[in-house]
């Protein structure tokens, strides 16, 4: 789940055994209760949208269980993103297909974004599919769930303007008990031509913002020590007051979740490019708990695409962005990207504008993927997807290349430093060590000692790879 948005993700065997114990422990009342089971792809806000669909359930008497075979319900929170998403999510049902037909009584539900994409399609395609549930519908599942008890098929694909589930405090189904995700806002109103999530996500709508303080003071309270605000375009966040004029901007509401306690770190994500302001930059920089990294998509690095993109924004923007990024925060603020090869009609030299940009900017990560067409999107109307797979995918792997060189670079500038670590808990390889993230959000691994999950600890980075920084821990101030 390192992925903060837009990935493709099923649960690796690692994540899975994490789920369990994470479940097990909430869901300790779980005897005699029915049971449900939840997949979530996607990005993560999806996964977080699995808690709320999780604490809406319990409250009808449900418990959540990690073994889809004891569950008689199984909901499937899916993604469109892009093609293979929605393919995953095709072959995992036909799978659950085959389980069905011994076990007639377990019904099936697909939820997100797929659900809202197809809607009743998805019933007719895939026959095996009792219910369907769009983002914004998930307070009626009870409801739908005695629908489809009665042996009706149930399909509710509402998208609502100002549904946000402020008031629904999230099951944290598979947490680490340290970090967490608090979504601050939902749907999104820009219409970049690629893209199917204003359609599947529907209008941009903020939460009240003391519903996302008191969420975080609740984690913080419960132990947990990192909060990330999650929204497709957080810079965007806003709240109005009775009359109607903004009361909190996004810069104020991490001030305000900043404010909460110095050992609480704040991350967020996504920001857009366009509406990324000053002011959030300042408050990164007086706050030491707003920790110092950018998701910062720029989807492509030459200006035409960008157009052709609407992403509203030309490459000469882009890097003045970049350069404000880096006037106020310097050097040690780590930046992160989305980039698209082979969208329509980009030629060679093109796709070479975004491999300069990227050595301009050089990115500590990235989110890199190929032009998959979606239907019913701008793009696919309007534009040709005309280059071919092939190109795509080679144009795709240079780019992949490049962020492998920077990253290890980026990590490199980091030896012989001592960064404040958040401990997350055993490294994946060996219980002899532990894993945190540092302030950039890097992975750290050192030899564990007596330390524990969820306190901070200084290490010193002694070696690294293009994913990992290791070191040892220090008893010094930070470098
Ligand atoms: N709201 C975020 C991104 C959400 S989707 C933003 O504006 O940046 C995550 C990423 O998936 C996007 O940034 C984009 O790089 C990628 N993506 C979206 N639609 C795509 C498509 N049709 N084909 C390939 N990649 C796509
Ligand atoms: Fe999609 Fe663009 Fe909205 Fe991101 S900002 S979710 S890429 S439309
Ligand atoms: Fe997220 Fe995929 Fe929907 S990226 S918003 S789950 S289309």
């Amino acid at each position: 789940m390192e992925r903060l948005t837009g990935e493709i993700k099923i649960l690796s065997d690692e994540e899975k055994e994490g789920l369990d114990i994470a479940q097990i422990t909430e869901d300790e009342k779980a005897e005699g209760k029915r049971k449900i089971y939840i997949e979530s792809y996607g990005c993560q806000m999806n996964f977080a949208d699995s808690e709320i669909v999780a604490s809406i359930m319990r409250k009808e008497g449900f418990a959540t269980t990690s073994n889809k075979d004891e569950a008689e319900l199984i909901l499937l929170n899916t993604c469109s993103i892009r093609d293979n998403a929605e393919q995953k999510v095709r072959k995992r049902l036909q799978t659950l297909n085959a389980t069905k037909r011994n076990k007639p009584e377990v019904k099936i539900g697909v939820l997100g974004c797929m659900a809202e994409r197809l809607k009743t399609k998805l019933l007719e395609e895939e026959k095996m599919v009792d219910m369907v549930v769009g983002p914004d519908a998930y307070r009626d599942l009870p409801n739908l769930m005695n629908e489809v008890e009665e042996g009706q098929k149930a399909v509710n694909v509402f998208l609502s303007r100002e549904e946000t589930y402020a008031d629904i405090t999230p099951v944290r189904l598979g947490s680490n008990g340290v970090t967490a995700f608090i979504s601050i806002m939902r749907g999104c109103d820009n219409m970049c031509s690629f893209c199917v999530v204003p359609y599947t996500r529907g209008r941009e709508r903020s939460r009240e913002p003391q519903t996302i303080v008191n969420e975080a003071k609740d984690l913080f309270e419960k132990g947990y020590r990192e909060v990330t605000l999650l929204g497709q375009n957080v810079d965007s966040y806003k709240w109005k007051n009775a009359e109607g004029e903004i009361d909190t901007n996004f810069a104020q509401l991490l001030a305000l979740v900043g404010d909460i306690h110095p050992d609480l770190r704040v991350r967020f994500s996504t920001s857009h490019p366009k509406d990324i302001t000053d002011d959030v930059l300042y408050t990164m920089r007086d706050y030491e708990n707003v920790c110092n990294y950018i998701h910062l998509p720029a989807q492509s690095g030459n200006s035409r695409i960008l157009e052709l993109m609407n992403r509203t924004y030309d490459r000469e923007w882009y890097m003045q962005k970049i350069d404000r990024i880096r006037d106020i925060l310097g050097d040690d603020c780590a930046i992160s990207h989305d980039m698209i090869a082979g969208f329509c009609t980009e030629t060679e030299e093109e796709h070479q504008d975004t491999l300069s940009l990227m050595d301009y900017v050089k990115y500590d990560y990235g989110y890199m993927f190929y032009y998959s067409e979606r239907p019913g999107t701008p793009a696919a109307k309007k534009l040709k997807d005309d280059i071919d797979l092939e190109t795509k995918k080679r144009r795709l792997s240079e780019i992949i290349e490049k962020q492998r060189n920077h990253s290890l670079e980026r990590n490199e500038r980091l030896i012989g430093t001592t960064q404040k670590v958040l401990i997350e808990g055993f490294s994946k390889r060996s219980d002899d060590f532990l894993q945190g993230r540092c302030d950039e959000n890097k992975v750290v691994v050192f030899p564990k000692e007596n330390f524990k999950k969820g306190e901070y600890v200084n290490v010193r980075i002694e070696e690294c790879t293009a994913a990992t920084l290791k070191g040892h821990a220090v008893i010094e101030e930070l470098a």
